[in-house]
């Protein structure tokens, strides 16, 4: 039996500088994707994968996902009066239950690993989930669920895989495969950002782990890596040596929000999953590319 993964980790200490000036005042994971914040569609993943207590990692300006996840009562008497009952639903249903989220400081923007680092007193000794609020998948089943699967089945660390074109492969941490088996992939080895021609495959990490504890020790110990910070991937690497990990390639659409085009892909995507909008939107995309494929001389 592996012991049951419980609590989820969301490190949103970064600085999203590539979403500058809209992230100056507010964090980046607060963007919405339609009419919902970026930070909600990855705690509801994590719910949907049974997880019970969501463990935020934040920093300056981050005052504001806190809120997010607080009930405002002025703001639910004025629906109720109003008789906004459907919108109250959404809120109340999107309330995670007393006392099941944590807050917890990066006080300095040292890098991923460091930010999973600030959250090993309130995981404490048992395995669990991590999930970038930078990317967001979009399937019927979640990511998490799917990588949970595998986890019952494999027990030691999980991390989910995507394919990128060989030539995008230096800007992300990649794998190196063993045994390709039915639900999941042997993990040999794994390097932060490779050179140029040297990845050892196009499987990159995108995003969701489920890992032991044992990673807190190496964290602690590791030195500044690739862009001078405390990289998740060089800890990885050494718990390797002593445990065992699978990669779940996730069937299902991910979106990079880190990256400005893939957030408004993202908001395309979902945009066009809600019956009230799509219509609309369908026709005004529509008529947008098709201006931009006559501009640019781009024939259908
Ligand atoms: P990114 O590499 O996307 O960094 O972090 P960033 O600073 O947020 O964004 P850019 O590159 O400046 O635009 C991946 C995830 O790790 C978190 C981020 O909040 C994001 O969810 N992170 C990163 C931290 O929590 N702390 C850090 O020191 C770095």
């Amino acid at each position: 039996m592996v012991k049951p993964i419980r609590k989820a980790v969301f490190p949103v200490a970064g600085l999203g500088t590539r979403f500058l000036p809209a992230t100056k005042a507010m964090p980046k994971e607060m963007l919405t994707i339609v009419d919902r914040p970026v930070i909600q569609y990855v705690v509801d993943e994590a719910k949907a994968a049974g997880v019970e207590h969501f463990i935020f990692v934040t920093g300056r300006n981050k005052g504001v996902i806190e809120d997010h996840f607080d009930i405002q009562v002025e703001l639910e008497h004025t629906l109720e009066q109003r008789g906004k009952l459907d919108t109250l639903g959404i809120l109340r249903r999107d309330m995670p239950k007393a006392g099941h989220t944590s807050f917890t400081r990066q006080q300095q923007p040292m890098g991923l690993g460091h930010a999973v680092l600030c959250a090993q007193e309130l995981v404490g000794d048992e395995p669990f989930a991590l999930l970038l609020p930078d990317m967001i998948m979009k399937a019927p089943r979640g990511c998490l669920s799917q990588m949970m699967e595998v986890y019952q089945q494999r027990g030691g660390n999980i991390v989910a895989l995507e394919e990128v074109p060989e030539k995008d492969t230096h800007k992300y941490g990649v794998v190196q495969t063993g045994e390709v088996r039915e639900t999941d992939y042997e993990i040999l080895g794994m390097i932060e950002k490779p050179a140029q021609g040297h990845a050892p495959s196009n499987l990159i990490l995108s995003g969701r782990y489920i890992l032991q504890p044992e990673i807190f020790k190496y964290l602690a110990s590791q030195p500044p890596g690739a862009g001078n910070e405390i990289q998740l991937t060089d800890a990885m690497i050494q718990l390797k040596n002593d445990q065992d990990f699978s990669g779940v390639k996730f069937t299902g659409q991910t979106f990079d929000c880190g990256s400005k085009s893939g957030f408004l892909m993202a908001n395309v995507a979902f945009g066009m999953e809600r019956g009230d909008i799509a219509p609309n939107v369908a026709d005004t995309i529509r008529e947008i590319v098709q201006n931009y494929d006559d501009r640019n001389g781009i024939e259908a």
